[in-house]
């Protein structure tokens, strides 16, 4: 049995798959439990953390003299060091994507060679100085990995997908270091046929005879959910709600693919209007998710009078992502929050869970997208639902960004000098977006860099201006720059209204369009506009992520060809006129960034 110490990670629940994958018994535990009374434990794993070590959350310092190995993560790595006598520090930060050398193979690393990549999110470090030996160093001379007798941890994230070889150092943990034997391997490591036959059961146990209310998005998370409870045999009531965010034709989507699907007939209640009016003016992120949220529910309300039932349980499709950037821990049934991990994201319905006073089923609370997917096709799902680009419930609204920000000097001449070190044209930019930076929220402002198509140059920059300033986004435009930053400044702002909003979708329509006439495979493309009468700037969200806990940016040319990014340029210009404005991309990686700006 493999215990895992929940400090608040965003990641934590991902170690438990992860070792639940390669057939290993895992069981999640509070910070502080005591860990004498942990008896069948075989190894323990310290998650990461938002928090600092020096006011972290509690913990048994047994952990530490206790005969059963320990690996911390992260924050994990960070408690191991201090209590080592090893400063932590916070001069030295990395997000995302880092390259990692290997100085000891013997038993963590046995096997995958003297280099890596890793996915890093830390702000704090670990000095070189305390009583262990660094087994690893990242290029800023960060201790990457570390170990003082059967005492590891590693300042990375190997449960993460982009980590090269996390699996085989969680693996080489369980049984190089603990000695472990994997009980038996599922095919797939996941066993999304055991999962459908134990949420057929559990649907049909907690609905009973009332009604499922399952709020169709057309998204594959809530089709799957509500085939799930189609398969239970439960009454259901499927309704789509039509706010003004959506994709392009989507309430007929819903209506005809998904209602075919679900052999059912859904109800589109629309409500454009509302929404449009109630968000009109709200520009900070968190205040606009709440507010979309909390509309959510209310329009579901006057849904549920509508079909006049006595008793509703509400069947929804919340995945473990939602829950965890949420604030919640991602449906693993802890008895008390003690290591309770930040809010990223609101993300609408897990408030929107919150706001109900019946009860609530949510079969697919601990599983990622990709695990979402893989039950979708073994429901036999068509492929263009099991494999769809994720759509935020919010949609449009978070992804037009208002509200101004302004920026100091200091920031602005640290963001230029990064980029002219790169010999990239650089600047600040007055608008913020959401990022992820060591397991906490951040909303800080956006940069610009403009120059030639070197693209490691300029993911070097980025990493570079994400890391050490108060930036956590940042944009490339791959020619040269046609704006001054101060005049963009002096603008103005474009509310978000029913015309702006068409403006995005057009946009998003042309960047889809161009894309799958080239080709180009993203895991997911949102498309982000904001700007004023001289400056509108688009931004092109392309990424590479399996369950979108972690992301890149596609590599171009090598994924996106430049010439396809010509063409998206060119097509604007032919569509949109003077009102074209600038398209950049999203360069930043999650952590650091996020996938959605807002
Ligand atoms: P971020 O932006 O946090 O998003 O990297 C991770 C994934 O979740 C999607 N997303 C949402 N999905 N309701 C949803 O159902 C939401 O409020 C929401 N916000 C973000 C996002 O598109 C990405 O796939």
């Amino acid at each position: 049995m493999f215990y895992i110490l929940e400090f608040g990670g965003q990641h934590t629940d991902l170690i438990g798959n992860r070792l639940r994958d390669m057939g290993f018994d895992v069981r999640y535990a509070e910070s502080d439990a005591r860990i004498p009374e942990l008896r069948d434990a075989s190894g323990i794993i310290i998650s990461g953390g938002p928090k600092s070590v020096s006011n972290g959350y509690p913990h048994d310092p047994a952990l530490f003299s206790s005969r059963v190995p320990v690996l911390g993560i992260c924050y994990g790595m960070q408690l191991l060091g201090k209590h080592l006598g090893a400063g932590i520090h916070r001069r030295t930060r990395e997000y995302g994507e880092t390259r990692m050398s290997i100085l000891d193979d013997s038993d963590l690393f046995h096997g995958l060679g003297s280099d890596g990549i890793v996915w890093m999110n830390h702000g704090d470090s670990v000095t070189h100085d305390g009583d262990f030996t660094t087994l690893a160093m990242t290029e800023k001379g960060v201790p990457a990995a570390m170990r003082s007798g059967n005492l590891y941890g590693v300042q990375f994230h190997p449960e993460v997908t982009h980590t090269e070889n996390g699996r085989e150092i969680l693996r080489n943990f369980a049984e190089r270091v603990c000695g472990q034997e994997p009980g038996e391997m599922k095919e797939e490591g996941f066993d999304a046929g055991a999962f459908i036959d134990e949420a057929v059961r559990c649907l049909r146990e907690e609905a009973g005879d009332r009604t499922a209310l399952i709020l169709t998005s057309g998204g594959v998370d809530s089709t799957v959910a509500a085939k799930l409870a189609q398969m239970a045999g439960v009454r259901r009531q499927h309704a789509y709600l039509e706010s003004g965010n959506g994709r392009k034709g989507e309430a007929a989507y819903v209506s005809g693919t998904i209602g075919h699907l679900l052999d059912a007939e859904i109800y589109i209640h629309v409500r454009r209007q509302m929404f449009l009016d109630a968000l009109y003016g709200i520009h900070e992120p968190e205040q606009k998710r709440k507010l979309f949220a909390d509309l959510y529910a209310s329009a579901r309300h006057d849904m549920e009078r509508l079909f006049e039932e006595d008793e509703y349980v509400l069947v929804q499709g919340t995945i473990a992502t939602d829950r965890r950037e949420s604030g919640k821990e991602a449906g693993k049934g802890r008895s008390r929050d003690s290591g309770t991990a930040a809010i990223i994201k609101t993300h609408h319905n897990t408030r929107a869970e919150d706001t109900w006073r019946g009860a609530t089923v949510s079969p697919l609370a601990e599983l990622t997208k990709d695990m979402v997917r893989m039950v979708a096709r073994k429901l036999g799902l068509p492929g263009e639902l099991s494999e769809r680009q994720p759509f935020p419930g919010p949609g449009m609204f978070i992804r037009y960004a208002t509200g101004f920000h302004s920026y100091g000097r200091g920031l602005e001449d640290s963001a230029s000098d990064i980029a002219a070190s790169y010999g990239l044209e650089g600047h600040v930019l007055p608008r913020k977006g959401v990022g992820l930076k060591g397991d906490d929220r951040a909303f800080e402002h956006a940069a610009l860099l403009a120059g030639g198509r070197d693209w490691d140059n300029v993911r070097a920059a980025s990493k570079s201006i994400i890391e050490d300033t108060d930036v956590c986004r940042v944009l490339y435009l791959p020619h040269e720059m046609r704006f001054k930053p101060g005049h963009f400044m002096e603008s103005g702002d474009y509310p978000m209204t029913e015309r702006t909003l068409e403006r995005l979708r057009e946009v998003t329509d042309v960047v889809e369009s161009t894309m799958r006439d080239h080709d180009v495979q993203s895991s997911q493309t949102p498309v982000i506009t904001f700007g004023g009468p001289d400056g509108w700037i688009n931004v092109i969200r392309d990424v590479q992520s399996e369950d979108f806990r972690t992301l890149r940016p596609l590599r171009k040319p090598g994924e996106f060809p430049w010439e396809c990014y010509d063409e998206i340029d060119r097509r604007l210009r032919e569509r949109l006129g003077g009102e074209a404005g600038m398209t950049t991309f999203d360069v930043s990686d999650k952590p650091g960034g996020t996938t959605e700006w807002e």
